[in-house]
């Protein structure tokens, strides 16, 4: 993993176990090191199952990143239910220990904290992954605030936990070497469920008209399958909720989304399915699970419920009596799984006996290939009662959805109905921007639309980020200021995942490739990269539908799909790293259009003065207004001549700028 000096976003987590002296008291330093050393590594487990890396051993705690050695779109949210878990994981081992040495105070304090952070690798033989950056002291400094058994979140990590997560705010910290203090909070829990859905739904007309045809279809009995496929932020989930909202009373509606993080055990969301339908909370002993489940599938199933309840107590993870256990007991994989499939889709027949049910699986593509099966599995449900199986997913060619559509769609179209998210018109966009903030004015309401193209998500966050820069202070008048064109935490999580997410030859090009502009000729792209591999790298932006060609003649040109996802590659790029690529632009343009220089003078003065090349961009900058100037267009040409009068004025460069101010002057003297 060779990835040298890029800045991504990360989350730092801190745990140290505390209470360890005490134990010392008792018992001989080789037996108190054998504890704490399992305990820690019960912790870095944690961290593992949730996709963190574990960096390093501290005394008695580790230090973990999120986001290192790639980044996940929701690290933040990972590295808070990893804490949890942390938190529920000592807490267990603790009461061992007080059950087997009387001493009561081991415990465990976490701190939590994300931010922007410098990835490279360190160390010869076997060089590990590092993130350095202030993410990782305050996260340091956290831990240290927090009380045993608890957790600390700092406040960059709290804006992404948002409503998912119960967070008490704490105060501010301060931090050693930094001068500005830090908002804390402690995290007590995740909250249940989803977040309330927005109530306006704007735009999306043709689809709601086509759920409205599914829902009519399901009330009349008949099966049907929806697919909705869009990139994250789209509004798949939102058209869920309206869905919901169109459903019949009566019909049984049950949901569940595939998490991000492996993991996790076989077939988890239709587990969970059944376990919210049975009315089971978390943590709940096994004895009333088993009595839930014996009173509520023998009340849905009456004689069938043995058939059935062996295999579903699997799923549930409770045992069951003897003789119901040696039914499934010595079977094989393959054959429990089918007894699996089989008994869940009873359940589900016979729930539909009674009346329209509606199983929705959310975020399909995460889906380990157990649950799709299962899902595939249910769809001749479909052909024998009203069962509408709902499927949300991104457009994601290589997971598990694409052989679940394939196989929807060539057996199942005639009751099927594919809804492909595409962005939110311009006016439905600034519909939704005025009712998430009626007082904006329109400049920046424009800005916000414009750079969100058509995504839901990216608009609320870019507003969010708004508000933040401008203060959070409800119906006053936001205006656009230069720290809300930085890239949104969320989007920024988002984003950097997508392009981490690509193979090494495809990422790097991406980077170079937004260097040289949201839209940009391939020739240019060839002569930069470092690569003798541009046209397949390329093809896997292309599939990965990062990247679209644009036009072929007369010569390729290709654009990032959205402005964001550039911004995002550019986002993981150090200064120098941007200084170096932005100069390389500068000479392949110079190079490749030599012929036709006029037409790119603006272009390489920027890309030179973003190098730093600033006697090169002077230079352009200053043939650029002549150029405008002979056009007679005066504000261009007035544009550019005071571009070059501040370049020079940085150079130092006396003579040049009083050369730029008079020509500046020739401008202002000539007749209009
Ligand atoms: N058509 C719409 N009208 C109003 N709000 C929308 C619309 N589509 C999406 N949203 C909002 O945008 C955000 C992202 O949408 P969501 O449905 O969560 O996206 P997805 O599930 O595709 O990732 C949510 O807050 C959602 O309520
Ligand atoms: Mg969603």
């Amino acid at each position: 993993m060779a990835r040298t000096d890029e800045l991504r976003p990360v989350t730092v987590l801190f745990a140290d176990i505390v209470g360890s002296t005490a134990l010392g008291e008792r018992l001989a330093p080789d037996e108190v090191k054998a504890l704490v050393g399992e305990c820690v590594s019960r912790m870095s487990r944690t961290v593992e199952e949730f996709g963190g890396f574990v960096q390093a051993y501290a005394g008695d705690g580790i230090c973990a990143y999120f986001g290192v050695p790639a980044a996940h779109e929701d690290d933040p949210e990972r590295a808070a239910r990893a804490a949890l878990r942390i938190i529920a994981v000592v807490a267990e081992y603790a009461r061992d220990i007080e059950a087997a040495w009387g001493i009561a105070d081991f415990d465990v304090r976490v701190g939590v904290n994300s931010g922007q952070a410098a990835v490279g690798t360190v160390g010869g033989a076997d060089p590990q992954p590092v993130a350095l950056g202030d993410a990782t002291n305050v996260a340091a400094r956290l831990q240290a605030a927090a009380a045993p058994g608890s957790i600390v979140v700092g406040d960059s990590t709290a804006r992404h936990l948002g409503k998912r997560f119960l967070l008490d705010p704490i105060g501010e910290i301060s931090v050693k070497g930094r001068s500005k203090l830090v908002t804390s909070w402690r995290l007590a829990g995740a909250t249940e469920g989803r977040p309330a859905a927005s109530g306006v739904l704007v735009g999306r007309g043709p689809e709601v008209a086509r759920l409205r045809v599914v829902v009519h279809e399901l009330e009349s009995g008949r099966g049907q399958v929806v697919l909705f496929i869009g990139d994250a932020g789209i509004g798949k989930s939102r058209l869920l909720v309206e869905l919901r909202s169109m459903a019949a009373e009566g019909t049984t509606w049950l949901e569940q989304h595939c998490p991000s993080y492996g993991g996790e055990l076989l077939y988890w969301p239709f587990a969970e399915i059944l376990r919210s339908w049975l009315g089971i909370q978390d943590g709940e002993a096994e004895i009333a699970v088993r009595t839930k489940a014996r009173a509520k599938l023998g009340g849905l199933l009456g004689p069938r419920l043995p058939d059935v309840l062996p295999a579903l107590g699997r799923l549930l993870s409770v045992k069951l009596e003897p003789e119901l256990e040696a039914r499934i007991r010595d079977l094989p994989p393959d054959a429990l799984a089918s007894e699996l499939h089989r008994a869940y889709r009873t359940w589900i027949e016979a729930l539909a006996d009674r009346g329209p049910v509606v199983l929705a699986l959310e975020d399909i593509h995460y889906a380990d290939r157990s649950t799709r099966e299962l899902a595939e599995d249910l769809l001749e449900v479909t052909d024998r009662a009203p069962l509408l199986l709902v499927v949300t997913s991104r457009p994601d060619a290589s997971s598990e959805t694409a052989r679940l559509r394939l196989r929807v769609l060539a057996e199942y179209a005639h009751r099927t109905a594919e809804v492909m998210l595409g962005p939110l018109s311009e006016s439905a966009a600034s519909a939704y921007l005025r009712v998430l903030a009626p007082d904006l004015d329109d400049a920046s309401s424009r800005f916000i639309v414009d750079r969100a193209e058509g995504n839901p998500l990216y608009l609320e966050e870019l507003f969010g980020a708004l508000v933040e820069a401008g203060g959070a202070e409800k119906r006053q008048t936001w205006t656009v200021s230069v720290r809300a064109t930085t890239l949104p935490p969320a989007v920024e999580n988002l984003l950097v995942a997508r392009i981490d997410r690509l193979p090494e030859g495809a990422r790097r090009l991406a980077q170079v490739a937004a260097v040289v502009g949201r839209t940009f000729p391939v020739r240019v792209l060839e002569r930069v990269a470092d690569s003798n591999d541009v046209a397949d790298d390329l093809a896997v932006l292309f599939r990965a539908d990062i990247v679209r060609e644009l036009r072929r003649y007369p010569e390729l040109e290709c654009s990032f799909r959205h402005g964001l996802v550039q911004e995002a590659a550019l986002s993981t790029l150090t200064a120098a790293r941007l200084q170096e690529l932005h100069g390389r632009v500068a000479s392949a343009l110079e190079d490749l259009f030599a012929a036709s220089l006029d037409d790119y003078l603006e272009l390489i003065a920027h890309h030179y003065a973003r190098s730093q090349n600033f006697p090169k961009a002077l230079d352009y900058l200053e043939r650029a207004g002549d150029k405008a100037a002979a056009l007679d267009a005066r504000g261009q040409a007035a544009e550019q001549w005071r571009r070059a009068q501040k370049v020079a004025a940085r150079m130092g460069d006396e003579a040049a700028e009083q050369r730029v101010l008079a020509r500046l002057a020739t401008l202002d003297a000539a007749p209009a």
